[in-house]
């Protein structure tokens, strides 16, 4: 087959190299000149995907991948699509299709009769049907359906480990209509290996679920599900902070029985997908009290430490507090929605002067994020941000002059801490 795969980010780029590495002709496209010129030189444009480099060298080598910033070209030339344009979502969950629009209509001026597209890139329920169809038809004369089949098709995996992913998962598929389906279905069986599993209802492979709106849904379902867990993981941590209760002994002990899968909770859910898609999918559903009570829930917990801080410090005017942590998550140098911008924020409305450091940035990647980066003055408060291994070795002598640390993740050790209040939610 010939595939063009639309946007060579973080995920375009590892599924356009498995899907070289199945034996098939790929063609990326992006906008951006220099991905393109760095992906046809063999060279990864980002770190941290497992595997990628050695991949992407052997698919450029055999002459199985190739990239450019003519998408409408490479469609033409191609049996099926797959794209992976983002798409943004702003604070009160309205999307911003902009680049995909943009993408749809480079598509649709390539697109011939009989080629599959497939989208991948989370979307609101009813998308591909109400807005990629009549935009794919408008731009090729084509109808969709008859013409050309058309899928959703949601990415599941995690940066970092995609490939392990991509045989980990099931494959959901969502056609509009059932001949769609059928060629979604066939075309990722060619392109994807799937690992036996025998936690499963069916067996690891694709999965039609019927409708592309299903498809859609069951992404957004997912990780609204984990943020409505963490929601009430963190009601659990405050009530239990007012109870004197450990919390993390309760939820280890809720899940030791097998209907019980309480989360962790912590000072902050942040990172593209976890805070974006509940928003996405309040957005279809506005009457979804409970994912609208979460997602509330979950964004007050930076202000909720700076809370715990001052009940533990005191008043907090002109305190210098050392943030440890910029990234959303420990090991991932990624700053999106990360719950560091909403804790200086809340510490610096207390008239404290909140500094930033995390072991994966430089102070000038502080600045350029609009942290104030700590460059050894004297801090006598911290709050523990990120879940960075590092900070599980931390020590009183690393921060001599703290009284208090709030851990909003439970990363250090309490031992380690003896002799300086440490303050941990749900503790
Ligand atoms: N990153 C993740 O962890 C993750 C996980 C699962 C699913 N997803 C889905 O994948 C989507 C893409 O995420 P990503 O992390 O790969 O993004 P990314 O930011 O790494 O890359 C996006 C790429 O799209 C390119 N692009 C922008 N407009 C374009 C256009 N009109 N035509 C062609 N290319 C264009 C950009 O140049 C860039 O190279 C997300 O929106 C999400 O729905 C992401």
């Amino acid at each position: 087959m010939n595939i063009c795969v639309v946007a060579l980010g973080k995920i375009g780029l590892p599924l356009a190299v498995q899907f070289a590495a199945k034996g098939h002709r790929v063609i990326g496209a992006d906008v951006n000149e220099k991905v393109v010129e760095l992906v046809n030189a063999g060279t990864e444009p980002f770190p941290g995907e497992h595997d990628l480099d050695v991949k992407l060298k052997r698919a450029v080598g055999e002459g199985l991948l190739s990239a450019t910033t003519d998408t409408t070209a490479a469609v033409a030339q191609s049996d099926a699509v797959v794209v992976v344009v983002p798409l943004f979502v702003d604070a009160e969950g309205v999307p911003d299709f902009g680049w995909m629009d943009s993408a749809t209509e480079a598509i649709a001026k390539g697109l011939r009769p009989g080629t599959l597209v497939s989208y991948e890139t989370t979307l609101p329920v009813g998308t591909t049907r109400t807005r990629w169809a009549p935009m794919l038809e408008a731009g090729s004369g084509l109808t969709a359906g008859a013409d050309f089949p058309l899928v959703f098709s949601p990415e599941r995996v995690l940066t970092g480990r995609v490939f392990a992913d991509l045989r980990r998962y099931p494959k959901l598929v969502g056609g509009i209509d059932e001949a769609s389906a059928l060629h979604g279905v066939e075309f990722y069986e060619s392109v994807l290996d799937f690992d036996a599993r025998e936690d499963l209802p069916r067996p690891n492979g694709v999965w039609d679920l019927g409708t592309a709106e299903a498809s859609e849904l069951a992404k957004l379902a997912e990780t609204t599900y984990r943020d409505v867990n963490i929601g009430l993981a963190n009601q659990f941590a405050r009530f239990a902070d007012q109870s004197g209760i450990d919390v993390k002994k309760v939820i280890e002990a809720c899940n030791s029985q097998p209907y019980s899968h309480i989360h962790q909770p912590g000072i902050a859910v942040g990172g593209h997908c976890i805070p974006i898609y509940p928003r996405m999918y309040l957005w279809n559903d506005p009457s979804a009290t409970v994912v609208r009570s979460a997602r509330e829930a979950n964004a007050a917990m930076p202000e909720y430490a700076v809370d715990l801080l001052a009940a533990a410090y005191g008043d907090l005017t002109g305190v210098n507090v050392l943030v440890l942590g910029a990234a959303y998550r420990g090991g991932v140098k990624e700053t999106a929605f990360s719950g560091v911008f909403p804790t200086v924020e809340a510490l610096t409305a207390r008239g404290a002067v909140a500094y930033v450091s995390d072991p994966m940035y430089t102070a000038a990647e502080l600045t350029a994020h609009g942290l104030t980066p700590h460059d050894g003055e004297k801090v006598t408060a911290a709050i523990l941000q990120a879940d960075h291994a590092e900070y599980r070795e931390l020590t009183p002598a690393d921060l001599p002059d703290v009284t208090v640390l709030v851990d909003g993740r439970r990363t250090t050790d309490p031992e380690a801490w003896q002799g300086v209040r440490r303050v941990v939610i749900g503790g």
